[in-house]
Order: C-alpha cells, then sequence, then structure tokens
C-alpha cells in the first residue's frame, strides 16, 4: 500500500491508475470501515483511502483533540484489506491556509444532526468535496451508519454535477446489535454493555409503526426517549423521518427511518433504521 501526505504526491501517485474507488474516512479504523474497503473493490481499478480527522466538522466543545489517532494500526488493516492507496494529509497538507471557502448544504443541515451540531454538515460537506477534489473518484463509499451525512453527501454530488457515483453500504453490527463506531471506544464496560439498548430501541419502534398511525407517532417517540432515560441515557432525538428528506412523515407506508442520537455517559452515539 502506497501512503502519500501530500497533494501534489497523491495526485502524482494516482496518475493512469484506471477507475478509483474512495473511501473517506477519520481513521480508527473499525470492521465497519473495513466492510466500505472491501465493497470498493467491485467498484474500481484502485482503492483509495483516506484518513483525516476533520476540524471543520467538529463544534467548540465536541471531541475533535481527543478524537483517537491510531495511524499505525489503521495502516496495518488497510493493507490486510488490499487498499491500494492511502491519502493521510496533515492539517497543513489539506489546510495550508484557514479553509474560507466553505460547501453549504440546504436546510437538511439543520435537522436532526445539524440541530445538535451547528455547523457540522457544512464541515463535513466542504471536506468531501475538497477530498473528491484531490483523489477525483468514480465511485465513493460511505456507511448508512451516518444516514444525513449520507443524504447531504448524495445531494452535494447531484446538485454540483460531481462525477462521482455515491454508494451507501448497511451498517455493521456487533453480535449483540450495537453499530460500529470509533466513538465506542470511549464507553466503559458498563457502559458498553447498555449501548445496544439504543438498537434495540430503533427495532422495538419499528415494531410499534406495524400498529400506529400518524397521530399516535410523536407519542411513539416520546416513550421510546422515556425508555432510553430510565436507563440513563440523555436521547437527543429518536424519530420517525422520511427517508426522501428526513421530514416528519406524511403517510406511514411511506419508506421511513428511524433516527436516534443519544448520550450515554459521556458518549453520544447515533444509529438508524429503514422502515
Ligand atoms: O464519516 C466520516 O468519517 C467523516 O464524516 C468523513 C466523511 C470522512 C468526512 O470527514
Amino acid at each position: 500500500m502506497e501512503i502519500q501526505h501530500s497533494i501534489p504526491a497523491l495526485r502524482e501517485a494516482l496518475q493512469g491508475r484506471g477507475r478509483i474507488a474512495f473511501v473517506p474516512t477519520m481513521g480508527n479504523l473499525h470492521d465497519g470501515h473495513l466492510a466500505l474497503m472491501r465493497a470498493a473493490r467491485a467498484h474500481g481499478d484502485t482503492v483509495v483511502a483516506s484518513i483525516f480527522v476533520n476540524r471543520l466538522q467538529f463544534g467548540p466543545g465536541e471531541d475533535f483533540d481527543k478524537y483517537p489517532r491510531t495511524l499505525s494500526a489503521d495502516c496495518d488493516k488497510l493493507r490486510a484489506v488490499g487498499v491500494d492507496v492511502l491519502f493521510a494529509p496533515t492539517e497543513q497538507d489539506l489546510y495550508p491556509t484557514p479553509q474560507t471557502f466553505f460547501v453549504e448544504p440546504p436546510d437538511l443541515q439543520h435537522l436532526l444532526e445539524g440541530a445538535c451540531r451547528p455547523g457540522h454538515f457544512r464541515g463535513v460537506a466542504t471536506v468531501v468535496l475538497k477530498l473528491f477534489n484531490c483523489v477525483q473518484p468514480h465511485t465513493a463509499l460511505f456507511g448508512k451508519k451516518d444516514y444525513q451525512q449520507l443524504m447531504v453527501i448524495r445531494g452535494m454530488v447531484e446538485q454540483l454535477a460531481l462525477p462521482t457515483r455515491i454508494i451507501g453500504i448497511d451498517t455493521v453490527r456487533a453480535a449483540d446489535g450495537l453499530a460500529l463506531s470509533s466513538r465506542n471506544g470511549y464507553l466503559s464496560a458498563a457502559e458498553r454493555a447498555e449501548a445496544p439498548r439504543l438498537y434495540q430501541t430503533l427495532q422495538s419502534l419499528r415494531q410499534s409503526l406495524a400498529h400506529a398511525d400518524l397521530a399516535t407517532l410523536p407519542q411513539l417517540e416520546r416513550s421510546a426517549c422515556a425508555n432510553l432515560e430510565a436507563h440513563g441515557w440523555q436521547p437527543d432525538y429518536v424519530t420517525v423521518r422520511q427517508q426522501a428528506n428526513l421530514l416528519p412523515p406524511t403517510a406511514l407506508d411511506q419508506p421511513l427511518v428511524i433516527l436516534a442520537a443519544a448520550r450515554l455517559g459521556s458518549t453520544r452515539l447515533i444509529d438508524n433504521l429503514e422502515v
């Protein structure tokens, strides 16, 4: 696996490499990331991964400073799944001067995750566009765990006519259902034992939808939150939304997705389940 840090060296390394399948990450790789890398193989002649902890998408008081940086272990994992090129820029490489041009996503950026983390999706969209400009991928793969992120990126690619096909890959879960996430590493042993309740909450809300109507939906969402609270969580939201736009449903036979974000101790976890 070739490792490149600077944009010019990356561009040079990618000359004549055919169609590129790209997986951007912030590192601290787990099996969810590796599933993206394996899937990427089917979509290009060359698989490129990036590792960059993007300051622009973290708000004040979030975990930018403590976000785990594990480059050497990550490189071993990427080699084992056959990634061809790793782009691992420093902040100086990617933001040699302060970034003052931004991609401003539409109102979708202010819902749900965006309401809890103002500016987050603007930071994500900006770095993803910049990484796409560096890598020039034919295809890029993202996990569905970050459901809203995937929608923002799909919208950006469509509206800015970027020549990249976006593929969403199903969330990889631990045996007990917990969605794999780099932030799971922050959980204490007791919190890790409790953490699968987030996915269980989504599953039981999905079951309840079978007997619900639009008028009873808010009550179902409130009881899902109350159940988490009763077990020591601080939920930001548990909500049923339309897959198309993440707005509240106008009918229950639409394609829906249940999304949740909740804090367990000091760790904030997110998950979702399509209906
Ligand atoms: O999902 C992530 O790891 C990040 O948000 C991404 C897409 C790599 C942008 O920094």
